[in-house]
């Protein structure tokens, strides 16, 4: 984050920009990144927001691109987004539209962030009627992930991120699969000692291990997103594993579980389908069950929750494609593909069974 102001004049001609945070990563790193922008001659105006989804509107969006003009912000300026998923989401939709489109810098607070939201251009906002409905595809010029930054992060937060790199170790990597398996097993044991969670964040950036993992994460989606850059193949669909369940359970319990706690609920649900529609073993099923447990993420529904109300959201996912049903399922930890096989039958039996 000290070169923010070095890495963005690589990237960047004009000298006027904002910088976008919530209220959090405001007080946390505004002043730095303010600092270093100024210090390579930039001249950036810093612009608040409430903490939390509810800012993903499109209120939101009006109210900032005023200020952006108040502050003399003009077509060759650029905005940069400093936070988590939510800063990441919103900044890129207004670069994406300010002025017809102007250039955007990630630079993500939260592990989320790093691993997964910064990356591979999809910016949007949230209507009354689900979460994401308007957006643009608006590639960042240039993506800053300071490990540093999760020192902070609160171990709820630093949980979300860990089930988008275990979602990663399914579809496209079970050598990182087997060393987050053992890896966990060893802090696992401390953890039942010490009472610490798997991972202490005001210790991450001097762990090596934690540093590559986060750099091998950043690949794997960089590698996905590059491979069908606008959702058209069909490459990107497979980070969409154990989503189309996770969705319908935030959707059915009004967005109370956290994102990531509900796509590890569903990645077990995907992984039930697998066994029964893509060939996958039960003994590899067990083996995500354990990570996920590991990394204290949930495998079961809460008993309160309705399931016939999921199985109906999951009906009316914006994945079923002209009434079918593409699922992504995992015939062996690793690897991933889109089924057509997969029937709502099968959704229904798989909720039942979480
Ligand atoms: N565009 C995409 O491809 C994509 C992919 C996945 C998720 N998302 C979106 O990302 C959002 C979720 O992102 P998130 O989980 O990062 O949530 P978030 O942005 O709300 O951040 C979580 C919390 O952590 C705080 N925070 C951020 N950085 C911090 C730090 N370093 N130290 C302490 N606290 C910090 C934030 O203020 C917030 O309270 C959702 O809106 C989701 O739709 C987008
Ligand atoms: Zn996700």
């Amino acid at each position: 984050m000290a070169k923010a102001g070095e890495f963005a004049r690589k990237v960047m001609s004009g000298n006027r920009c904002a910088v976008i945070a919530d209220e959090t990563s405001a007080r946390l790193f505004g002043d730095r990144i303010s600092e270093s922008l100024t210090a390579e001659k930039f001249s950036p105006h810093l612009v608040r927001i409430p903490v939390g989804e509810k800012s993903k509107s499109l209120t939101q969006v009006e109210r900032i691109c005023d200020e952006l003009i108040q502050a003399g912000l003009d077509r060759n300026s650029f905005v940069v987004g400093l936070g988590g998923g939510v800063i990441g989401d919103i900044s890129g939709f207004v670069a994406a539209i300010f002025q017809r489109g102007i250039s955007h810098i990630q630079i993500p607070t939260t592990l989320l962030a790093m691993v997964d939201s910064s990356i591979g251009g999809k910016t949007a906002v949230n209507l009354d009627a689900g979460k994401n409905l308007i957006g643009a595809f608006h590639h960042p010029a240039l993506i800053i992930a300071d490990v540093e930054a999760l020192e902070s992060l609160p171990r709820q937060e630093l949980r979300q991120g860990y089930a988008e790199i275990i979602k990663h170790a399914i579809i496209r990597d079970s050598e990182m699969f087997q060393a987050l398996s053992s890896r966990a097993q060893v802090e696992g044991s401390r953890c039942a000692t010490l009472k610490l969670s798997w991972r202490d964040p005001s210790t991450v950036a001097r762990d090596d291990g934690f540093v590559s993992l986060i750099r091998r994460n950043i690949a794997i989606k960089a590698r996905i997103v590059s491979a069908d850059v606008r959702e058209i193949s069909g490459e990107r669909a497979l980070l969409n594993f154990g989503h189309t369940v996770g969705h319908a359970i935030e959707r059915a319990t009004d967005f109370k579980i956290p994102h990531g706690d509900c796509s590890s609920i569903g990645m077990v649900a995907a992984c039930g389908i697998s066994i029964k529609r893509a060939g996958l073993s039960s003994q590899e099923r067990d083996d995500v069950v354990s990570l996920l447990k590991q990394f204290q993420l949930p495998t079961q529904l809460p008993t309160e929750v309705d399931r016939e109300k999921i199985a109906a959201a999951v009906a009316h996912d914006k994945k079923f494609l002209g009434g079918k049903i593409r699922f992504v399922v995992t015939p062996r930890i690793g690897d991933a593909h889109v089924s057509n096989d997969v029937t709502m039958k099968d959704i229904r039996e798989a909720i039942e069974n979480l």
